[in-house]
């Protein structure tokens, strides 16, 4: 890092954080630097040593003493669930309190737009929200809903291929006919044209599953000419999951899109140990086409309670049951005791229900998490009265268990998994790094107690060690002793782009 000798003394900045090891989040060494910020943007990276700036040089209205703390990029959860919740509950605090500044919204082929719903909402979109919670039949409505509701973090999203058979389809058990392929086309581009960042599936669910890969690939005809990208929650985790990655792939390459593979894994004990395996043929692909995946840093995976996932060779817990609320917490086998029932019938007598799977082994998660194609994203799940822990904790958790505790990569390269590298795979620009003339998204954390708080048993505690979060410029988050927002939101809706027509600046 150059310090740049053209800034002259006696500069006005909005704030000015001082004394402070930058991890930029290029995967770069850390350096001291005091950083200024103004206009919602990073102005200037005073690094230290370099004699020029003092504080006489600065005139700010916030000074903040980093006392040698990490400042980084603040974090983007690339998978998440939030489509409702930023508009709902824009305080975000989950995410925020984990230094987080940008959540992709509209995985594993569920969002909140476009979607127009006769009935409550089919699994797993019933994950978002209840029926009343969708009110965005345009993607527009959406885009304008976040600009109204102004979350505490900005918001970039896709558009579900299952919300969009659920607009245009009588049922979901068959294959979509070509004038509902035509119709969902005409929604995706709506979508696209005001800045939906792709399209996301989610062929393992029920909801989905009987979609051909010809009715995957019209939808992703659109997203070349738009420069947007392909998620993929895949059609198998488990036995199949090699055919379900040369389906993807088999998608972006026809289609000519990035392929990002969501929350990549080895689930079921018959799959354990699989990881090297999946991620050569992962390897395999990116010699041809642009391929990436995000990964959640936990053994564990949660969802609706799935009877396709239901075993005795796995802890499975109970996160939530409409008919029977009081089971929300308790293990599958202890009520299936209680009721004298076998797993299964437990489970269908439980539904609509959630449930938390430990399903990964420890080997495989590390593998893949240090993978150099993956990303972080939480997958968390904002609905669930009992929620998985990745929630609240992932991304401290990627810090301190993975980072500190057990060493899996150095903090530089954990921080460009969250930031930078994320950013350049979902076409985030001006985000994800420490940069003159970025959008000033920081988090400032102290690397020797960062750590996530949430478990399995108390899942919603905000982590340890975040100490303040700027989204746009503005300090949204103190963490310390208080752990609370500061109530100034100022996230922002972020448009695709690449390829986007211009459309009214707000
Ligand atoms: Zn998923
Ligand atoms: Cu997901």
């Amino acid at each position: 890092m150059q310090h740049d000798s053209s800034v002259p003394a006696g500069r006005i900045c909005d704030t000015l954080i001082r004394n402070v090891s930058v991890i930029d989040g290029s995967g770069n060494a850390p350096f001291m630097a005091d950083v200024a910020l103004a206009g919602g943007r990073i102005l200037h990276i005073a690094v230290a040593g370099t004699g020029i700036d003092s504080d006489a040089d600065w005139q700010a209205q916030h000074i903040i003493d980093g006392a040698g703390k990490v400042l980084s990029p603040g974090f983007i959860d690339v998978h998440t669930h939030d489509d409702t919740n930023v508009i709902r509950m824009p305080g975000m605090l989950p995410k925020l309190s984990q230094g987080v500044t940008t959540v992709v919204v509209g995985n594993c082929g569920i969002s909140a737009a476009p979607v127009s719903l006769k009935n409550e909402p089919p699994d797993p979109m019933n994950l978002l929200g209840k029926a009343g919670d969708f009110t965005y039949p345009t993607f527009a409505s959406y885009v304008e809903a976040i600009h109204q509701a102004q979350p505490s973090v900005n918001v970039a999203a896709l558009v579900g291929h299952t919300a969009l058979r659920s607009n245009q389809m009588d049922r979901l058990d068959r294959a979509a006919t070509e004038a509902e392929i035509a119709a969902m086309c005409s929604q995706l581009r709506e979508a696209l044209e005001h800045g939906a960042l792709g399209l996301s599936t989610g062929l393992a669910y029920g909801n989905a599953m009987q979609a051909p890969t010809s009715e995957v690939l019209a939808l992703a005809a659109p997203l070349a000419d738009a420069g947007a990208i392909y998620a993929t929650h895949l059609r198998s985790e488990f036995a199949d999951i090699l055919e379900a990655m040369e389906e993807a792939f088999r998608i972006g390459k026809h289609a000519r899109v990035a392929v990002v593979i969501s929350h990549l894994k080895c689930a079921g004990v018959e799959n354990w140990g699989r990881s090297g395996e999946v991620l050569q043929a992962l390897e395999q692909a990116q010699r041809y086409q642009p391929v990436g995946c995000d990964c959640y840093p936990y053994t564990a995976s949660s969802s609706t309670l799935d009877l396709k996932q239901v075993t005795d060779t796995i802890d499975i817990r109970v996160t939530w049951s409409e008919p029977f609320p009081a089971m929300g917490g308790k293990l599958l086998a202890d009520i299936a005791k209680e009721w004298q029932l076998d797993l299964v019938t437990t489970a269908r007598r439980l539904q609509p229900a959630g449930a938390v799977y430990h399903c990964m082994l420890d080997e495989d998660v590390n593998r893949i998490l240090n993978h150099p194609a993956t990303v972080i994203g939480s997958d968390g799940l904002p609905n669930d009265p009992f929620p998985h822990p990745r929630l609240w904790g992932a991304f401290p958790r990627v810090l301190g268990h993975y980072s500190r505790e057990q060493k899996l990569f150095p903090l530089t390269v954990a921080i460009r998994k969250m930031t930078g590298l994320s950013a350049e795979r979902f076409g985030l620009l001006e985000r994800g790094l420490v940069r003159a003339g970025f959008w000033a998204d920081l988090v400032l954390f102290d690397p020797e107690t960062v750590r996530d708080a949430a478990t399995f048993d108390d899942p919603m505690q905000p982590a340890e060690g975040i100490e303040a979060v700027w989204v746009n410029g503005v300090l949204s988050y103190l963490g310390g002793s208080k752990k609370e927002a500061t109530g100034l939101r100022a996230g922002r809706f972020l448009a695709r782009q690449t390829g986007l027509r211009p459309v009214a600046a707000r």
